[in-house]
């Protein structure tokens, strides 16, 4: 059976031969995305990766090697099919080493070319449905797989399953690498639409037509290019759930039209003039505080309005330091069976390195700096020298799990130095009277 959650890219510069495999494709009920460069394929990748890529090798531009390390660079899951003009074989093999699901010669046979996309797809289905049993074991166990016990997980868990039955539109909120992709979709899969798909889209870097184009969809000759017509991903998405990401980035012109999308609940596709009734709900993620961007004239008031019914903000990184811990032997765990190795903890020198840093990209950060060390170590321990060397930097610099009393003479310094010396701006800022900075200071031995 076809299913509407797999989407599929055609490359070919030679336009008969790209819309004849994607007629193919059609008739076998897979809806098609047709590109006639790398180029413009990359950039709609980028943003809404699709899970199956047919591409030309010989192509203008991007050659079809070169999207095929940079699809599987992006998204190791997605499977990608070439076609080589000249029976070169070697180049087939090439790409077969970098990970291409297999090769087709011109001239293509179409049966063959059926049954080939009929068993990428049927693997990608199988990794669809793995990746939907594993989520709903860890939802048992660890709430969709997320970790933390801090009292700040521990409410943001309440608030999700508070949210989530809701159907209202949510705006999740939180520094990049916080998790907010993992609690999106840990909403919809405790909400009443858990059935229907959610997709998810990113709204940074994108021009307003491509986006228009890629959320609504277009008819056949809606603009040059537009061979047949295709569904937006509002569309693909209705009755379940959509992630707008990046929500702050939208240009301005396309929050106007998502605005009214919203309030009529039906959408035009490009280029159309029949209406398709929608039943979506929204999340809206965005690292940045969406309050201030509507008080600086970047985001749309009417459009914030509408979205703001209820906020999940999420905690960062270093404000809840026993997860940290948690994160990092969860991590190593999984890390170490991915990469076949043995280890089984991290030094106690490793420990404290780990503990003492800010993480500025969060969970994320921590991932990739477990990840690395995984990969270095070469004992059964991760040590500090497989650490990135900024790690243990910022110990030698400043212990961030030193006392009360060295934090509070640090930051006495820290006011003193930026105020040049100056005592009465110095206490006025840290909130002290004149003479108890002048007390704190004898007893630090701290100079102006
Ligand atoms: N609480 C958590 N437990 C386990 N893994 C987590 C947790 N939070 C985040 N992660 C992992 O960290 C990575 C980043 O998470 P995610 O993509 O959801 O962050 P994000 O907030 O959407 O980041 P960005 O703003 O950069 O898009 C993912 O691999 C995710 O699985
Ligand atoms: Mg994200």
């Amino acid at each position: 059976m076809a299913s509407n959650r797999i989407r599929i890219a055609v490359i070919d510069d030679e336009k008969v031969s790209g819309l004849r495999l994607q007629e193919a494709l059609a008739d076998q009920g897979y809806p098609t995305d047709f590109f006639a460069d790398g180029e413009s394929f990359l950039e709609i990748f980028d943003h809404a990766p699709h899970d199956l890529v047919v591409t030309d090798m010989k192509l203008p531009g991007v050659n079809g090697l070169e999207i095929l390390r940079r699809v599987k660079a992006r998204q190791p899951k997605t499977e990608v099919v070439v076609i080589t003009g000249y029976a070169s074989i070697d180049s087939a093999i090439e790409a077969t080493r970098a990970g291409a699901f297999h090769y087709l010669t011109k001239p293509i046979r179409l049966a063959e070319f059926e049954n080939l996309v009929a068993r990428a797809i049927e693997k990608i289905e199988l990794c669809h449905e793995a990746a939907d049993l594993r989520a709903l074991m860890m939802r048992g166990a660890g709430r969709e797989g997320m970790i933390g016990t801090s009292p700040e997980m521990v409410e943001l868990y309440r608030l999700i399953e508070k949210v989530a039955p809701l159907d209202c539109p949510v705006i999740i909120q939180g520094e990049s690498g916080t998790g907010k992709e993992l609690v999106a979709r840990a909403i919809h899969r405790l909400s009443l639409r858990r059935e229907a798909p959610i997709v998810s889209f990113n709204c940074g870097g994108f021009s307003q037509e491509l986006i228009a184009n890629e959320l609504f969809g277009h008819e056949k000759g809606a603009f040059t290019g537009a061979f047949s017509s295709k569904v937006g991903l509002l569309e693909t998405a209705n009755h379940g759930t959509v992630l707008l990401d990046e929500i702050a980035e939208m240009p301005s012109d396309m929050q106007v039209k998502l605005l009214r999308v919203l309030q009529e609940g039906q959408i035009y596709r490009v280029g159309g003039n029949r209406s398709v009734n929608l039943d979506i709900r929204i999340l809206a993620a965005t690292n940045r505080d969406l309050e201030t961007a509507v008080t600086d004239g970047k985001f749309r008031e009417d459009l914030f309005f509408r979205l703001n019914v209820m906020t999940v903000a999420l905690p960062r990184l270093r404000d809840r330091e026993g997860d940290i811990w948690l994160l990092a032997e969860h991590f190593l765990q999984k890390i170490s069976l991915d990469f076949h190795k043995r280890i089984k903890g991290f030094s106690a020198a490793a420990r404290t390195a780990l503990a003492g840093y800010d993480y500025p990209g969060n969970v994320r950060e921590l991932e990739n700096i477990v990840a690395r060390a995984v990969a270095l170590a070469e004992g059964d321990e991760i040590q500090v020298p497989d650490l990135p060397p900024f790690l243990a930097k910022r110990r030698e610099g400043q212990p961030l799990l030193g006392s009360l009393e060295s934090l509070e003479k640090d930051h006495i310094a820290r006011v003193l130095a930026a105020f040049r010396g100056h005592r009465d701006q110095a206490a006025a800022v840290l909130g002290i009277t004149r003479s108890t900075l002048w007390r704190k200071m004898k007893k630090f031995g701290l100079k102006a």
